[in-house]
């Protein structure tokens, strides 16, 4: 090789990336409040105690949503997710004038997806019809259980009966639905896992986000674990999941996501994808492309903490380049998250960098058994999806 192909390789392979197209921007909304704290919970959720400050933080959201706009001029929204936290705690006119404030601001199209995350102990027929005539026109609801010595052992504020009635009065109103449901709960036996999915199937809702109830650190359940079913039971308690919700006519298309055809979450595909956020609130996370850098930022977590920041002008506490180094494995962490895998030039598209830059791992990913590829498609296999966090280690550079 000549010296002046030498030099040019260098200086390739020094670059940063290069975008043909910015990928898809979605826009996160945090509300950092709840009614009380899960004890499994380690989401920047805090109790809300008395009254929660609720103008003073859709102006919050409003001036934080004006300093970013800088950063994603001319872009346009494809989705919006209201999360939480508790958005539901919200008055649907707070969620009416912090929607309106958005639309004024950030271009997006009539039939962007809008989510907001409702906790059914925030529950009232009047709020939730409110959220809708605001633009929500998808709602997410936190049932988690539909058996009441579950809900209890997992110290949520609402009763089986009230999740009923969120989840009915949700399917009515919006129809465009999503429960958030949580197995292998302390003592779960495989028949009462299967009873639950059960429960929610009679509802038919078009989405079903179903967690594995992880021990996380910094809470109550990681200080003080409750029995669990041991892994055995818990692997069959999945299993069981799995089959029914496929016999249901339901595609499990992401690790935790399960819908009825077509009707997958778009905002958090496009997380999946590694599409653009700008996530706005506190502890907001983002990931926004420019046309040579990739740039990851993080909002102030505590709620006082960032209503003061936002007053002088500077919510944002940290923020980084996402390196060369890394890019490949932020990639992989999301996209093979998904059961279908993301089609090869995806990674070109997203990143900015050639799929040459991650060959060595996915060859040895491949070896393993843990992805497929062609030409066209990087799917994790069967094994990959089990194994998912080893899959995914296979991309951090050391
Ligand atoms: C922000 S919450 C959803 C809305 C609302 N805060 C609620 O809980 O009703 C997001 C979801 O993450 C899931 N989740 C939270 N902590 C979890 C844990 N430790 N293990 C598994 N899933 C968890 C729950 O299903 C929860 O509904
Ligand atoms: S699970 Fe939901 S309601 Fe419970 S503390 Fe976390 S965010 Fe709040």
């Amino acid at each position: 090789m000549s010296a002046a192909a030498v030099s040019m390789l260098d200086a390739s392979s020094l670059r940063g990336p290069r975008f043909a197209a910015l990928p898809p921007l979605a826009l996160y909304v945090h509300i950092p409040w709840c009614l009380k704290k899960c004890p499994y919970c380690d989401f920047n959720s805090h109790e809300a105690r008395g009254d929660v400050p609720e103008d003073r933080y859709v102006d919050a959201l409003i001036a934080d949503l004006e300093l970013a706009l800088p950063s994603i001029w001319g872009r346009k929204v494809v989705s919006v997710f209201i999360g939480g936290g508790t958005p539901s705690l919200f008055s649907a006119a707070a969620i009416d004038r912090l929607l309106a404030a958005i639309r004024a601001r950030v271009p997006s199209s009539p039939e962007a997806e809008v989510t907001l995350e409702a906790n059914p102990g925030t529950f009232e027929r009047a709020k939730f019809a409110g959220f809708f005539a605001a633009g929500v026109n998808r709602l997410s609801v936190g049932v988690q259980s539909f058996d009441p010595k579950h809900l209890a052992a997992i110290g949520r504020v609402h009763d089986a009966n009230e999740a009923r009635r969120a989840a009915e009065a949700a399917l009515t109103i919006f129809g465009n639905v999503n429960f958030d449901l949580m197995y292998a709960l302390p003592r779960q036996t495989v028949a009462e896992a299967e009873a639950d999915v059960a429960a929610a199937l009679a509802f038919s809702p078009p989405h079903l986000s179903f967690y594995h109830l992880t021990l996380e650190p910094n809470t109550l359940f990681h200080r003080y674990p409750p029995p669990l079913p041991d892994e055995e039971t818990a692997a069959d308690i999945e299993d069981a999941v799995h089959a029914k919700l496929g016999a249901a006519g339901y595609e499990h298309y992401e690790t935790s996501a399960y819908s009825h055809p077509g009707r997958q979450c778009r905002h958090n595909l496009n997380y999946w994808r590694f599409g653009d956020y700008l996530g706005i609130g506190a502890g907001a996370h983002s990931k926004l492309s420019f046309a040579d850098r990739i740039i990851r930022q993080v909002r102030c977590k505590q709620p006082k903490q960032y209503l003061e920041q936002i007053a002088a002008g500077t919510p944002v506490l940290e923020e980084g380049i996402v390196t060369r180094a890394d890019i490949g494995f932020e990639f992989m962490l999301n996209a093979l998250r998904l059961t279908d895998g993301v089609p090869a030039a995806l990674f070109a598209e997203r990143t900015g960098y050639p799929l040459a830059l991650i060959q060595r791992e996915l060859g040895a990913a491949e070896a393993r058994g843990l992805i497929e590829r062609d030409s066209t498609t990087i799917k994790p296999t069967a094994l990959g999806q089990r194994f998912l966090n080893d899959l995914q280690q296979i991309f951090l550079k050391s």
